[in-house]
C-alpha cells in the first residue's frame, strides 16, 4: 500500500469492491458565486452491496439535493457518483427513485402503476402484469390490484411508489423522505415492510430523512449530515441484530443509538431552526 499525503481538493476514494454505491467528495452550491448556498460541501460515504445506509440531517440541510444528484435528476455539481466502478451522469437504470411526494398516477390503478416501468419498455400485458403482481404482494396490496390511488391510504399509495420502483429491480433503491407524511404509527409498520422486502431482496437501499426513529428503525449504517453547508458529520454503524421489526424500538440498544445521534443532530437541528425562525422575522418585517 502507498501512503498518499492528504489532499484538500479530493476525498480518499473508497477502495472496497463491494461498494454498490459511492459519493465522492459531491459539492452542490446554489445561486452566485458572491452570496451561495452551499447545499453540499464535499461530501462522502459509501454504500455496500446489500446494505442499508440511512443519510440524516434537519430539514433544509441539503439532503434532496444529494438525492438528486446520487438518482442523476441533478447536474452542475463537482465530485463523481458511481455506481460499482461506474460514474454516472444523467438518471441510470442501477438506482430506482422512490419521491417524497405522492407520484402514482391517478388514472391507473394499482396494478398498472406498478407495472408502468415495464410497459415502458415494451414489456407484453402478461408478463408485466405478472411482475407487478409479484412486487405487489411484496409490499403488502394484495387484492387492491384494482383499485385507483383516491381509493387507498397515503401509506398504501407509498407502497405502489415503492413497488413501481422495485419493479425495474434497480441495483439500488434510493428514497427521499417516502414516509414523511404518513402518521408515526403507519410509519413503524411500513418500516417493517421495508425492512421484510430489503432482507427478501437483499436490496441495497439509500434512504434520505429527517426522522431518528426510522433511520435506527431501519438502517445498517447511519450517515449524519450538519446543517448548511451539508457535510458528512459522522457515520455511525447500527448494530442492532437483524431479522429485525419494529419491535426494536423499544430495546434498550435502540434507545441508545437514538440519544446518540441525537447528540450529533440536536446542534444541526437548532442552527436549522434558527435559520428558518430568523427568515420568518424577515417575512413578517417586509409585510
Ligand atoms: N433549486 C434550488 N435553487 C436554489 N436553492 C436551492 C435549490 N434547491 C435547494 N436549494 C437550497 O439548498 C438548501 C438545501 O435544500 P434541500 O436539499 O432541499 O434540503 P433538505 O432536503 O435537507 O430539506 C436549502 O437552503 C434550499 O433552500
Ligand atoms: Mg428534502
Amino acid at each position: 500500500m502507498t501512503l498518499a499525503a492528504p489532499s484538500t481538493t479530493h476525498a480518499v476514494q473508497s477502495q472496497s469492491k463491494d461498494n454498490a454505491l459511492t459519493v465522492d467528495n459531491v459539492y452542490k452550491q446554489f445561486g452566485a458565486n458572491d452570496a451561495p448556498v452551499i447545499a453540499v460541501d464535499h461530501m462522502s460515504f459509501d454504500v455496500r452491496q446489500g446494505e442499508f445506509v440511512t443519510v440524516i440531517g434537519p430539514s433544509g440541510c441539503g439532503k434532496s439535493t444529494l438525492f438528486s444528484i446520487i438518482g442523476g435528476l441533478m447536474g452542475d455539481y463537482q465530485g463523481q457518483v458511481r455506481v460499482g466502478n461506474e460514474p454516472i451522469n444523467g438518471p441510470h437504470p442501477a438506482v430506482g427513485m422512490v419521491f417524497q411526494e405522492e407520484s402514482t398516477f391517478p388514472w391507473r390503478n394499482v396494478i398498472e402503476n406498478v407495472a408502468f416501468p415495464l410497459e415502458l419498455n415494451g414489456i407484453g400485458k402478461a408478463e408485466r402484469h405478472e411482475r407487478a403482481q409479484h412486487f405487489i404482494n411484496m409490499v403488502g396490496l394484495a387484492g387492491f390490484e384494482k383499485r385507483l390511488p383516491s381509493e387507498l391510504s397515503g401509506g398504501m399509495r407509498q407502497r405502489v411508489s415503492i413497488a413501481r420502483t422495485l419493479v425495474s429491480q434497480p441495483k439500488i433503491l434510493l428514497m427521499d423522505e417516502p414516509f414523511a407524511a404518513l402518521d408515526e404509527q403507519t410509519r413503524l409498520l411500513l418500516g417493517d415492510k421495508i425492512t421484510q422486502i430489503q432482507q427478501e431482496l437483499n436490496q441495497t437501499t439509500l434512504l434520505i430523512t429527517h426522522n431518528l426513529t426510522e433511520a435506527v428503525q431501519l438502517s445498517d449504517r447511519i450517515v449524519v449530515m450538519t446543517y448548511r453547508p451539508g457535510r458528512v458529520k459522522r457515520i455511525i454503524d447500527i448494530d442492532l441484530p437483524r431479522p429485525r421489526t419494529s419491535d426494536v424500538v423499544s430495546s434498550a440498544a435502540f434507545g441508545k443509538y437514538v440519544a446518540e445521534i441525537w447528540g450529533d443532530l440536536r446542534e444541526e437541528a437548532s442552527r436549522g431552526m434558527a435559520d428558518s425562525e430568523s427568515h420568518a422575522v424577515k417575512d413578517a418585517a417586509r409585510g
